[in-house]
């Protein structure tokens, strides 16, 4: 009789810290063993392949309203498609709040959407607006619901905050346990900038790089971690876009601050040329902070090798290229202030870090396993849930096939959005089997998983982000409602 519902066989299995030939077994869609001349009612065959945990991306935007009253393209439904094509499993996706409104209704609303995705997942709650209501009311009811992280943004009309509403968010977040997760980018900067190039007359997606030059994204980020320091908040920077940014996290870090560092693939392979494309193709580049250049991309890899930046997300931020609702929602000749910001890549995610970081030597298969489910599962409290290949855990594991070579194209995505900005990009390593809780929900490209089938993953208190108890002068302010 055969022990277990399912075993992947004769992979070699990749941990945050290991490499090792195994099988893995599988009972009620949980791990419940790792070892060799497993038995079980069904195999997956996975010789040759690498057997990793299933993605954690923990920052994407799905099906997220917008301020101007539409809806992001990708729902739950074609994002899941997308993701676990791509060998990701769980995503943490965003609630947002609109000025002059709570976040009570917005995240029943978001639940509501969610429920029929087929990865699992969770959100990060975005504050807009920081009135009493929401940072002594409704942050904590929401924290008590099992969201326990939010997110901010420095910049962008309508949705950024000026210091003292950041402060609040800061102690509104140490007093209920969340983590704060920050867009550091200075407002007013771009925003000066902005207005002198359209005022030259210098309006292309070409210019999108220009009015937000890193001294931006690096400035915010100091005073986002200073702030934090002042408060004794554990914060998670946001797509952090070059080495000079990561030195501030590199410094904080040194002096023993929770501070954290995500990047994302675009990162890693555009530059701000490729928005110097003809007519408005620049625009499929776009998205916030820009990508720079190849040695900018080459100083991450030297930050990940460090450890300062931990966590690779996409940040899929999906506008199709062609439709009058995505980057051409302002028009054909929209200026680079006027089109919506982001790239979409769910996806290539994975087969971007793998190929540009395991394939090319630049890093290890544990730390590629660390930089995309490991890190952001225990960040986020999604471990030992998610992100590790052991007994007790999720039954989430993508096979990956290491020399698989691929050459991107938009079908390989199966997201909703009409392009991929890595078209015509080859890797070397690709998935081929993706397994959600016991399930094999993708098999050679197919994805096969019931809308409704993925699960909310609430998250309860975790020491990671518990404050140091430093504060200045030994005076926590944050214990006062102000
Ligand atoms: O350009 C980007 N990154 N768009 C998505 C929203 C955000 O800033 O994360
Ligand atoms: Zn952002
Ligand atoms: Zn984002």
């Amino acid at each position: 009789m055969a022990d277990y519902d399912l075993v992947v066989a004769g992979g070699t299995v990749v941990t945050a810290s290991d490499m090792f030939q195994a099988d893995v077994g599988v009972v009620g869609g949980r791990i419940a063993a790792v070892g060799l001349n497993l038995r079980g009612e069904r195999t997956v065959d996975a010789h040759g392949l690498l057997v990793m945990p299933g993605g954690v991306d923990s920052h994407c935007h799905i099906e997220q309203l917008r301020a101007n009253g539409g809806t992001d393209e990708e729902s739950f439904v074609t994002g899941s498609t997308s993701a676990l094509a791509g060998g990701t499993t769980s995503v943490i996706t965003f609630s947002t709040q609109f000025k002059g409104h709570g976040i009570l209704e917005p995240l029943a609303e978001y639940r509501r959407r969610a429920s029929k995705a087929m990865v699992d997942y969770t959100f990060h709650q975005i504050i807009t607006d920081a009135t009493d209501e929401v940072v002594f009311n409704e942050i904590p009811q929401v924290v008590a619901s099992g969201v326990r992280s939010l997110k901010v943004f420095l910049t962008y009309e309508p949705m950024h905050l000026d210091d003292r509403q950041l402060i609040r968010v800061l102690a509104a977040a140490r007093r209920t346990g969340a983590l704060v997760t920050i867009h550091c980018e200075n407002y007013d900067a771009i925003r000066w900038r902005t207005a002198a190039l359209l005022a030259d007359g210098r309006t292309d997606p070409k210019y999108h790089p220009w009015s937000r030059p890193s001294v931006v994204e690096r400035e915010a980020t100091h005073r986002a971690i200073a702030l934090a320091e002042m408060i004794d908040q554990p914060i998670q920077i946001f797509h952090v876009s070059c080495p000079e940014v990561a030195e501030e996290i590199a410094r904080a870090q040194a002096r023993g601050l929770k501070v954290w560092g995500e990047t994302c693939p675009q990162y890693f392979v555009l530059s701000a040329q490729d928005m110097d494309r003809p007519g408005f193709e620049g625009a499929k580049f776009m998205c916030s902070p820009a990508p720079r250049d190849a040695a900018a991309s080459e100083g991450l890899w030297k930050m990940i090798r460090a450890g300062v930046l931990d966590v690779t997300s996409s940040d899929h931020s999906g506008s199709s290229y062609e439709t009058p609702t995505g980057k051409r929602i302002a028009g054909p000749d929209a200026s680079f202030r006027d089109i919506p910001n982001g790239v979409p890549g769910l996806a290539s995610r994975l087969p971007i870090v793998f190929s540009e970081g395991v394939s090319k030597g630049r890093i290890d298969p544990s730390t590629f396993v660390r930089l995309t489910s490991f890190n952001p599962a225990r960040l986020f409290g999604l471990y030992p849930r998610k992100g590790t290949i052991a007994p007790g855990a999720d039954a989430d594991l993508v096979l990956w096939d290491a020399g698989k070579v691929v050459t991107i194209n938009n079908g390989l995505m199966q997201h909703i959005i009409d392009y991929t900005p890595y078209e015509g990009m080859e890797v070397t390593g690709w998935p081929v089997c993706t397994i959600r809780r016991g399930e094999v929900v993708m098999k050679d490209g197919l994805v096969q998983a019931e809308p409704g089938t993925g699960q909310f993953l609430a998250r309860g208190p975790y020491d990671m982000i518990k404050p140091t108890g430093n504060v200045p002068f030994g005076f926590d302010a944050s214990a006062f409602l102000v």
